[in-house]
């Protein structure tokens, strides 16, 4: 490699034209999957106070948003239910008039084309607000499993084009991908959030969905932050079990997760960047301390350097519209 002053990097960022013809990675809206709260009613729109731009919509406004989302070129969604009625066993969950059943059977029909994603997990729809059932003062794995499953299977009938379990339960991707197939959906794809960790960053999302657990917290299922072994041990185990895809999550705090997975498996790669990383960029923004839009703009391309493929974000129409608008 030459030297300087034969070489001179800053030659080729002399402009924004030569910036942008050696750039190395750039974030398409075809990366980003927006994430929605789906509620009953009609005509609801309500903010979520810890999350600027996100609502909680009735299937009406969902459906409203989500054509705005798709012409803006944005091929996927992912829904989160928000049900009248929690119980034990989350079993609106599984009810095929459910919120999360209506909304994608709704959106599959005024807009085919969109990938509809659902959320699999009990948290949203139990009343303790843990994402499996309660035994022994601790989540039952193996009791849980067939309720995911249940609860999968009834979002396949529905439309959704790919189920993602974000319970962190041990075996569950096997257990819903072979319900699925037993009832015939073998077409209908699996995105495991396979490294979830315990993270402090879901706090805005748990007030989106209402899903914070009554008494103590995720730990026993999801993972450790300090582990990134594990992570690639779980995620073996997932895509062993049959997933097609894989999420780690958060995604800010674990770009070195997402460069390990997508090196050692070469999968898509998902990666999640959830309601705490979004709102704290979003609070120093309204504070002044920081430029939140170009510090979102900066995060997501660092996520889709470190390896990611697709890219959840709350930030997903709104990137796509500055984008249309000649802004980034
Ligand atoms: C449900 C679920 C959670 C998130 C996605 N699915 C919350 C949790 O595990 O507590 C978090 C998403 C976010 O923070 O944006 N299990």
């Amino acid at each position: 490699m030459s030297q300087f002053p034969q070489y001179r990097p800053r030659r080729l960022r002399r402009t924004p034209a030569l910036r942008r013809l050696v750039r190395e990675t750039t974030v398409d809206p075809a990366d980003l999957i927006q994430p929605c709260f789906v509620t009953t009613g009609s005509a609801v729109r309500r903010p979520v106070g810890s999350m600027p731009g996100v609502f909680q919509t009735s299937v009406d406004e969902l459906i409203a948003d989500a054509r705005t989302t798709a012409e803006l070129g944005i091929p996927a969604i992912l829904l989160f239910g928000i049900p009248d009625a929690k119980d034990e066993r989350g079993s609106s969950g599984w009810d095929d008039n459910g919120i999360v059943q209506q909304a994608v059977r709704a959106l599959k029909q005024a807009l085919p084309d969109l990938i509809v994603i659902t959320d699999v997990c009990l948290c949203e729809y139990t009343s303790h607000g843990h994402c499996g059932v309660l035994g022994d003062g601790t989540v039952d794995n193996d009791a849980t499993l067939e309720l995911l499953a249940r609860q999968a299977l009834s979002h396949a009938r529905a439309g959704a084009d790919i189920i993602a379990p974000s319970d962190m339960m041990d075996g569950r991707v096997g257990a819903i991908r072979s319900t699925l197939d037993a009832e015939g959906f073998h077409d209908i794809a699996i995105l495991s959030y396979a490294a979830k960790f315990a993270s402090a960053f879901y706090g805005p999302f748990r007030d989106a969905a209402g899903s914070t657990p009554r008494t103590g917290d995720r730990k026993t299922y999801q993972m450790d932050p300090a582990n990134a072994l594990e992570a690639l041990r779980e995620v073996r185990l997932d895509i062993g079990e049959g997933a097609d895809m894989i999420m780690v999550k958060p995604a800010h705090t674990c770009l070195d997760i997402i460069w390990r997975v997508k090196q050692a498996t070469g999968y898509p790669v998902c990666a999640y960047h959830v309601s705490g990383e979004y709102a704290a960029i979003l609070a120093a923004g309204q504070l002044g301390w920081i430029d939140a839009d170009r510090a979102l703009d900066e995060t997501l391309t660092s996520i889709k350097r470190a390896g990611a493929d697709q890219i959840i974000t709350y930030w997903a129409t709104e990137f796509a519209r500055r984008r249309r608008n000649g802004e980034l």
